[in-house]
């Protein structure tokens, strides 16, 4: 037993004079539904692109921060997703396969953060998503379900890959993430599923809104049967008539979406509990896992904890991490909840758990909504007060002697306490079980019986640096871990190592864009392919490429400065972007989809050579070379002023790229 921190909060036992609202935490009646964790998504997409490449220790470190039981987060559940090759919110993510007759299970990195995630934790739930789908699966059309074997056939190998090339058991798999499902594609699916002898893979369905995938399954009995649960995004602690009709598992599969700090904290305290209060849900899933991608991408900051800088090791472990510590450490999937559960008088709420071996778990939340705002508002909005609340314990949890009990206040700088264990409450002495807690405004208790928590901690890691000025690479690596180069952050387009098995000189290896087709996109992809790299903050800067068109004709490939935009707003990426075509050109533009037109000629370029582009920005003004010689200088830019640097396809087309080096000045 671990003796009392945080003295300092106050803690009443047992009777007060201060009038005090009754909860009682009764098994007597039976139990509710059945727990089936806490999770967080890697993907959906490249959410995770930066943490791969983070130094040791520090890489390990914040994989136990997120997966190792009885340490940080402690996460049940990871989902990952199926990458398509597309544009899915702060980057693209690989496919297993690119092309029809392609596959290749090493790409990416989910599958290395499935076993990292699983040798921290045996027990965690793995699921797989699909956001985007490679283009070929459309046959022309920007949808997936135009061949429905061929892609329940897509989606069966990558968990048969799973387990064949890394032994990953995936529990539960998903349709199309947030758009529409098809319930012929479902049925062949688990028929896929059952074929390949995947019976035990489970399906969800379908990452969207309740509707109308509850009323779907009430209407179709084969639907029904095949789909495990309904899984909704961002419910806001709802659910509906139809879904609760189903009497299948209901899960808030994907949520939070909020930057993690303390008012993201609030919102992953709040819709941790309530959504099983007020909506039935078993099981919820934060987006994101870690914030590792550029923080200028969208949605910068959303992740349970920060890991956005693989070149300093510094990363940033925040409130929501101990806040999803207060569940995840005192519960298990399997667990049940009881049915009494409920609302607070005077705002907030408590859920409890129990393992059915004589094991409680109660987590209180008074999240407020003025410190505690989800990206999505949950209705109504209430206030929360100080108050004073009696639980008294009952059925089989009367004779329990004590409760160990965890604390977390936030929003406040002067009182802030993250997962603080405080003195046990006893209840031996008590004629009653019970005893009385004063909860204030953004509080998070958790009592339990379960001695096993902790706060793990990792020394300090090194301060924030920003990305170096001076930056190369000459993607000279034999053998990579990951198939994609240190922080390169692809935009639209797959960027791989590549080995020229015909090429024993410079550029045996080399970095290339592996697309040769549009993806079935999830989000507004661009027309061309970018890769991003850099500071968002850079302006005068000086970047050089060694570039190899592949296509004749048709073909060309640019290198760029100042890139202002990316992940599901790439379509309009501004910046100064230095072209050459396989034709013969060469173009400057200010954006991206080359609608800016600075300048514009002819050069001795064609396909299947390589040539050196220099790109030099500074202040208003940038010049061009091709090979070390001036093709163009003293183009006048005014917009943007900074951005990241870039590399990129005229089109869906391979070509490759080499000793990439940039240079920052002042
Ligand atoms: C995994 O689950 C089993 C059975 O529920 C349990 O005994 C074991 O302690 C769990 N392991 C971890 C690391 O949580
Ligand atoms: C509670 O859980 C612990 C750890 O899983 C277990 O050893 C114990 O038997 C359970 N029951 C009680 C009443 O503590
Ligand atoms: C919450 O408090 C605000 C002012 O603090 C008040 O205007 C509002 O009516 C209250 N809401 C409820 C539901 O009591
Ligand atoms: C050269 O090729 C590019 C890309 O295909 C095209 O946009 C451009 O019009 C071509 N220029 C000429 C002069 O053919
Ligand atoms: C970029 O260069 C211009 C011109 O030399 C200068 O005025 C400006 O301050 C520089 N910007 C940065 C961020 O160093």
């Amino acid at each position: 037993m671990t003796a009392a921190a945080g003295s300092a909060v106050p803690l009443l036992l047992c009777a007060l004079l201060a009038p005090s609202r009754a909860y009682v935490l009764d098994d007597s009646d039976g139990l509710g539904r059945e727990f089936d964790g806490i999770g967080a998504v890697s993907g959906g997409g490249a959410t995770s692109r930066l943490l791969v490449n983070y130094p040791e220790p520090y890489r390990s470190q914040i994989l136990d921060y997120l997966f190792k039981p009885n340490f940080g987060a402690s996460l049940h559940i990871l989902k990952v997703e199926i990458g398509g090759d597309g544009q899915t919110t702060d980057g693209t993510e690989p496919s297993h396969m690119h092309y029809a007759l392609d596959e290749n299970y090493f790409r990416g990195y989910e599958w290395w953060l499935m076993k990292e995630a699983k040798k921290r934790n045996p027990n965690i739930t793995l699921i797989g998503l699909p956001w985007s789908f490679p283009g070929w699966l459309g046959k022309g059309f920007n949808w997936p379900y135009v061949n429905l074997h061929l892609t329940a056939y897509y989606v069966t190998s990558w968990i048969v890959g799973a387990k064949t090339y890394h032994d990953l058991d995936i529990d539960y798999i998903g349709i199309w993430n947030e758009r529409t499902f098809d319930v012929s594609y479902i049925k062949v699916l688990r028929r896929m599923l059952n074929y390949q002898g995947l019976q035990q893979v489970k399906i969800i369905a379908s990452d969207n809104l309740w509707e109308p995938i509850s009323a779907s399954m009430l209407l179709d009995s084969k639907l029904f049967e095949v789909v495990d649960v309904i899984g909704a995004h961002y419910p806001g602690t709802r659910s509906v008539m139809d879904a609760r009709l189903t009497k299948k598992k209901l899960w808030s599969s994907e949520d939070f979406s909020t930057v993690n700090d303390d008012v993201g904290a609030g919102c992953w305290a709040r819709i941790l509990n309530q959504n099983y209060v007020n909506g039935y849900m078993t099981a919820t899933i934060a987006w994101n896992l870690v914030a590792s991608y550029y923080d200028h991408l969208p949605y910068g900051q959303c992740g349970l904890m920060t890991a956005q800088e693989p070149w300093s090791g510094h990363y940033v472990v925040q409130a929501p991490i101990w806040v999803s510590a207060h569940t995840t450490q005192f519960t298990q999937p399997g667990w049940r909840y009881l049915k009494t559960v409920g609302h607070l008088e005077k705002g907030g709420s408590y859920v409890a758990l129990t393992d059915g071996l004589g094991n409680l778990t109660i987590i209180i939340e008074t999240m407020s909504h003025k410190h505690s705002r989800c990206i999505r508002p949950l209705l109504p909005y209430f206030n929360v007060s100080r108050q004073f609340a009696t639980f008294t314990l009952k059925g089989s949890f009367s004779e329990i002697p004590e409760l160990h009990v965890w604390y977390t206040r936030i929003g406040r700088p002067s009182q802030r306490y993250l997962f603080n264990q405080l003195d046990s409450i006893w209840l031996l002495d008590s004629s009653t079980a019970s005893f009385t807690l004063e909860l204030k405004e953004d509080e998070l208790f958790t009592l339990t019986t379960l001695t096993t928590g902790s706060k793990g901690s990792h020394p300090l890691p090194p301060r924030s640096k920003p990305f170096p000025r001076v930056y190369s690479d000459d993607f000279n690596v034999d053998y990579p871990e990951f198939s994609e180069a240190p922080n390169f952050a692809d935009q639209t387009g797959v960027f791989e190592y590549f080995t020229n098995d015909e090429d024993p000189g410079e550029h045996r290896f080399t970095l290339r864009q592996v697309l040769n087709q549009r993806p079935i996109t999830w989000a507004a992809d661009a027309y061309n392919t970018l890769s991003v790299i850099g500071d968002y903050k850079w302006s005068n800067l000086t970047i050089r490429c060694d570039v190899y068109i592949e296509t004749p004709m048709t073909g060309g490939v640019f290198i760029a400065g100042r890139v202002n935009k990316g992940g599901i707003l790439v379509r309009s990426a501004r910046g100064v972007f230095f072209w050459i075509f396989a034709n013969g050109t060469f173009k400057v533009t200010g954006d991206l989809a080359g609608w800016i037109i600075y300048t514009s000629g002819h050069v001795d370029v064609t396909e299947k050579n390589w040539y050196t582009l220099t790109l030099t920005i500074k202040g208003r003004y940038c010049s061009g070379k091709l090979n070390d010689k001036p093709v163009w200088r003293n183009i006048r830019v005014n917009f943007p002023r900074n951005g990241w640097a870039g590399i990129g396809t005229y089109s869906f087309e391979f070509a490759q790229f080499d000793n990439f080096h940039v240079e920052v000045s002042r």
